[in-house]
């Protein structure tokens, strides 16, 4: 096919045909592939399997030695194009070189058909992120789960998958009791002329205050809440100029960040919210304790979901139900992505134990997957904040981060060489770029801090070394006064030599493309392709350092450069970042 396809997936099948063939009294033998450590002496590739595999014999009393059964492995092998040969070593170790022809003719195919994605069976995606509450903050949490989100999301899309981008705001608690009432205090015509709130920050604040303070007010407070759920046509219309305030300020974080969401928030599943509440009512899933309705999961969860609270409101649990329910059941998603932080773990863990239990969620069916992350950190350890206490404005971060690539830039000299146009360009891809990556390179599951000064580095795994490598890989060709139109004639010849050791590095790396998109599809850690594309950059860099050179006929390195580029390209479109030609 003139296609790059999953090396790893190739050598699996056929291993797993040679091992069956070989062993047909083993019923499922352990199939190990794994990419060979650098020396070209071990190969490109290793199967590992004769050791598990003699192992179990040994268990049966079977005296084998695990090189004898490597043998067998071999001989039962079929061949493939891409498979050049294979060599045992060590204990039972099976070496596999990869054909340097095949290699090439899939290098070439990259011309033909542009960066493809590995074929995937389509499913229906529901992926929920970003999520901010209105009326508090959008805060370095929301800005986590709005990078990863995204990051997924394109992914998927590229995988050609139907994805739907879901932002599950919080726009319909209790909160908006004290809100309502504020508002119609402090702005009595709000219902013939929009406020001028431009900070819903303070105005949630002052609320708070009179809330804690004011025991008429609070009394107001929990009527309008009552007004709101029963849909009265005032407190509604009050409640969607709160929202719209909020929704504004988020959209201008996801305008500069470029991130596509569709808004479904909380209060789209009210109706829905009640009906499954009375389904689960009936079905006799709903506990009495103390006043309030509760749902157990199963074994694996400790704590239970509050359906009902003991005043006859719904929860966020309660709403997560119908929420999953309307993915997986009306919508027929075939999967359901979470990307919130995880603190909200335990959160999770119980929903899709109690959407089990209802009967809503099918695993044989369905996949869910709830991909947590940990807290961003200040450069001092704790939680981060502003130093008189207060958590950062995400609007304040983005600028911060402007003025920051700035100074990087002309410290760099750039500033006296770009046009001033340029100059804004390439201040905006280092900025968010350098936010984005930074998250996105370390595994999310860890905590991270929040460094400008650490992500805004031009050496190691940053996004700023990631775009100055891009921009010097695609400004090769153009030096050399290569047009596309002409790599893509001289990518056709057989000129795409691959016999220097650097060169098949190269070409190995650029071969793994595939595989490492397959990878992120299954565990869904983002950290992986950052690590890959600093692979790709640093091993051209090896290759150019000791290959490239401008007396000699350069075409061909000039096609792998090219090659490199544009699977560079695609890594940074998935992880959002956005090269400039000049920098
Ligand atoms: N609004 C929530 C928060 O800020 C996150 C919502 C995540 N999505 C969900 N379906 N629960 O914590």
């Amino acid at each position: 096919s003139s296609k790059m396809e999953s090396i790893t997936d190739i050598l699996h099948q056929l291993f797993h045909t040679a091992i069956c063939a070989a062993f047909p009294d083993i019923t499922d033998p352990p199939v190990v592939i794994a990419v060979a450590a650098s020396n070209p002496k071990f190969g490109d590739y290793q199967c590992n399997s004769a050791m598990p595999i003699a192992n179990i014999y040994k268990q049966s009393g079977k005296k084998v030695t695990p090189r004898n059964l490597a043998q067998k492995i071999l001989d039962n092998l079929p061949s493939h194009p891409m498979v050049e040969k294979c060599e045992i070593a060590g204990p039972g170790f099976i070496n596999i070189f990869l054909n340097r022809d095949y290699a090439v003719k899939k290098l070439q195919a990259i011309f033909q058909n542009g960066v493809q994605p590995p074929t995937v069976e389509r499913k229906k995606i529901i992926i929920d992120f970003s999520s901010p509450n209105i009326a508090k903050e959008m805060h370095v949490g929301h800005l986590r789960s709005t990078i990863i989100g995204e990051t997924i999301a394109r992914l998927l899309e590229f995988l050609n998958f139907e994805v739907h981008r879901i932002n599950h705001i919080g726009d319909w608690g209790t909160q908006f009791g004290m809100l309502i009432a504020h508002l119609q205090d402090r702005f009595p015509d709000h219902l013939e002329k929009m406020p001028p709130i431009s900070d819903l920050q303070s105005f949630y604040k002052e609320a708070k205050e009179r809330f804690d303070e004011d025991e008429e007010f609070k009394k107001r407070a929990y009527d309008s809440v009552v007004k709101l759920q029963s849909f009265e046509p005032k407190h509604i219309k009050a409640w969607k100029l709160i929202c719209d305030v909020s929704r504004k300020e988020f959209q201008k974080i996801y305008d500069r960040l470029d991130i596509t969401l569709k808004e479904r928030g909380e209060s789209f599943y009210q109706t829905r919210t009640e009906k499954i509440v009375k389904e689960l009512e009936e079905a006799g899933f709903l506990e009495n304790d103390d006043g309030r309705k509760i749902m157990w999961g199963d074994e694996s969860t400790t704590v239970p979901f509050t359906i009902v609270k003991s005043d006859g409101g719904f929860t966020y649990d309660s709403s997560d139900m119908a929420a999953i329910k309307h993915r997986l059941q009306e919508e027929k998603a075939d999967w359901v992505i979470y990307v919130v932080d995880s603190g909200q773990a335990t959160h999770f863990q119980i929903l899709f134990a109690c959407a089990k239990k209802a009967g809503i969620l099918d695993p044989k069916k369905h996949r869910v997957d709830f991909v947590g992350f940990g807290v961003v950190l200040g450069e001092d350890k704790k939680k981060f904040k502003t130093r008189s206490g207060d958590s950062i404005r995400l609007v304040d971060l983005l600028d911060k981060g402007l003025e920051k690539a700035l100074d990087k830039l002309k410290e760099k000299g750039r500033d006296k060489v770009l046009t001033p146009d340029e100059l804004k360009r390439a201040q905006e891809s280092v900025a968010y770029g350098c936010i984005k990556y930074a998250d996105l390179s370390h595994n999310r599951n860890h905590e991270y801090i929040f460094s400008f000064d650490k992500m805004l580095e031009d050496k190691g795994n940053t996004a700023v070394y990631l775009l100055y490598a891009f921009t010097r890989i695609r400004s090769i060709a153009r030096t050399a006064n290569f047009t596309p139109e002409k790599i893509k004639e001289l990518s056709k010849k057989e000129n795409i030599s691959l016999e220097h050791e650097k060169e098949w590095k190269l070409g190995k790396v650029l071969l793994r493309f595939p595989d490492e998109i397959l990878k992120t599809l299954n565990d869904l850690y983002p950290h992986h392709i950052c690590e890959y594309v600093y692979e790709i950059a640093t091993t051209f860099t090896e290759f150019y350092d000791s290959c490239y050179c401008v007396e000699k006929d350069s075409s061909g390195d000039i096609v792998k450069a090219e090659a490199t580029a544009m699977i560079m390209e695609k890594c940074f479109h998935i992880l959002g970042l956005k090269p400039v030609e000049k920098m």
